[in-house]
């Protein structure tokens, strides 16, 4: 019975031409001999194959070649018009991965990247710029759900990085527009244009939708979400500003909206837990993470790529971690040259002076678990090495019960390097999946 079985559709891009194909059994198809594979998109269907076709054999934007209807000419609207129908359905685990190193070595890679430009996703992959990495819809499930259905009901959601054609954001909130009540939603593209106008907004109150400027007109702005349009938007439509930004901008982006007063739900890289300018907003209770960790976004090749992300917020979190327990049983720990202790994954609970973790225990809850943060950026060296970057927290309670606050406008230098072996750095940020 399962060799019958069709798992997958399969959308594959070569030579201008896009072609479906069924995947019997599992997902194992590597392209048609002797054809260059521009992308591949495998979708789950599981038993309704034949309902999947025929969404995108319907959609108007196809426009079949030869004799079947499997093929059609590869074009942005018509991948955009498959996009917003089978975005649910596309499945992350049998996506390609996206070939970070390209087989070079670094610098082979370097050279690369300087002469071929940040975008290269092909064979000889060699970096793509996380501004170009897209969200997959279940993400966005997850953190829909994360904030609970009384959250979203009657709100003016607003997307601001975000080209409707492609979003799973947008997606998202649109398929689900009934369901979560929601009042409306708005996006705005950007054109990563200096001289050309091509930005819009598209806005929907789940029965008609508008487009600012309609197809076909001329646009007079770029879209980016801090010019006057956009800001406009998030100052006196908006309730929640919900998006994925390019990770490049994100303290412009994030300092941006929070002058606008409204809810604040982005994507952020895990680091960014530590960057300095975070301090004040952690202290002031104006920053937070959701206790989720993304690490796959989709590139415009629809391949996968690996990034650690967290989803920052304004809104409290009070989610609290039970990775806490007596400093001598917990395996992995050190002192670095300063006698700072430094541990990982767990937190001591019997231990009241500052201490390094990594931003794990952060996303986990552990500033909702009796424990705050003194300073967000503390290099420990080891060895006259510097091990990777930490933040310095401390128990809010010192042993005798009474508030911890003998350290609390204390900087915390890192030790010196000595001449030899300067600024190397000895370890990587491990990701934990
Ligand atoms: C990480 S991608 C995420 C895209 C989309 N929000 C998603 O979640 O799939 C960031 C997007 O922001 C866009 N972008 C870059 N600079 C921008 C700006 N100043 N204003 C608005 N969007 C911008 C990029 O073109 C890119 O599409």
């Amino acid at each position: 019975m399962a060799k019958n079985k069709i798992d997958f559709v399969i959308l594959e891009s070569c030579d201008g031409q896009l072609e479906l194909h069924r995947g019997r059994g599992g997902y194992s198809w590597k392209g048609q001999k002797g054809k260059k594979l521009e992308w591949i998109l495998p979708i789950i269907v599981q038993d309704n194959a034949d309902e999947t076709l025929k969404i995108i054999y319907n959609l108007p934007e196809w426009n079949s070649v030869g004799k079947g209807r499997e093929c059609s000419y590869d074009s942005k609207e018509l991948r955009s018009a498959i996009w917003q129908k089978i975005f649910p359905l596309i499945s992350i685990n049998d996506l390609p991965q996206v070939n970070e190193s390209g087989g070079l070595t670094d610098m082979e890679r370097m050279n690369k990247t300087r002469t071929k430009g940040r975008y290269n996703d092909d064979d000889d992959m060699v970096s793509i710029g996380s501004d170009e990495c897209y969200t997959f819809y279940k993400d966005v499930e997850t953190i829909v759900k994360h904030f609970g259905a009384a959250y979203w009901k009657n709100k003016v959601v607003y997307m601001n990085c975000d080209d409707a054609r492609q979003s799973a954001f947008w997606i998202y909130f649109y398929n689900n527009f009934k369901n979560l009540k929601l009042k409306q939603i708005i996006s705005t593209r950007f054109d990563g244009s200096k001289n050309e106008y091509d930005g819009f907004i598209v806005k929907h109150d789940g029965k008609k939708i508008l487009r600012i400027p309609p197809i076909g007109s001329k646009s007079t702005f770029h879209g980016s979400y801090s010019d006057k349009e956009c800001m406009s938007i998030a100052n006196n439509e908006a309730d929640i500003i919900i998006t994925n930004p390019p990770f490049s901008k994100f303290e412009h982006f994030y300092k941006c909206m929070q002058s606008t007063g409204k809810d604040i739900i982005c994507f952020g890289n895990g680091v960014a837990v530590r960057y300095k300018w975070t301090e004040e907003l952690w202290k002031n209770k104006k920053i937070d993470v959701i206790p989720f960790e993304f690490n796959w976004f989709l590139t415009p090749t629809f391949k996968k790529k690996r990034a650690k992300t967290y989803v920052y917020t304004n809104i409290r979190q009070n989610h609290t971690t039970d990775k806490i327990k007596p400093l001598k049983k917990i395996p992995k720990q050190y002192y670095d040259e300063k006698g700072m202790l430094v541990v990982d994954v767990f937190v001591p609970n019997d231990y009241y002076k500052p201490f390094g973790v990594s931003v794990n225990p952060i996303k986990n809850g552990i500033l909702n678990s009796g424990y705050k943060l003194l300073q967000c950026k503390y290099r420990p060296v080891v060895n006259n090495k510097y091990n990777f970057d930490r933040l310095i927290i401390i128990k809010v309670l010192n042993a005798k019960g009474k508030p911890n606050i003998e350290f609390d406008n204390l900087k915390f230098e890192e030790a010196k390097i000595k001449k030899t072996g300067q600024g190397q750095v000895i370890g990587q940020e491990k990701l934990e999946l």
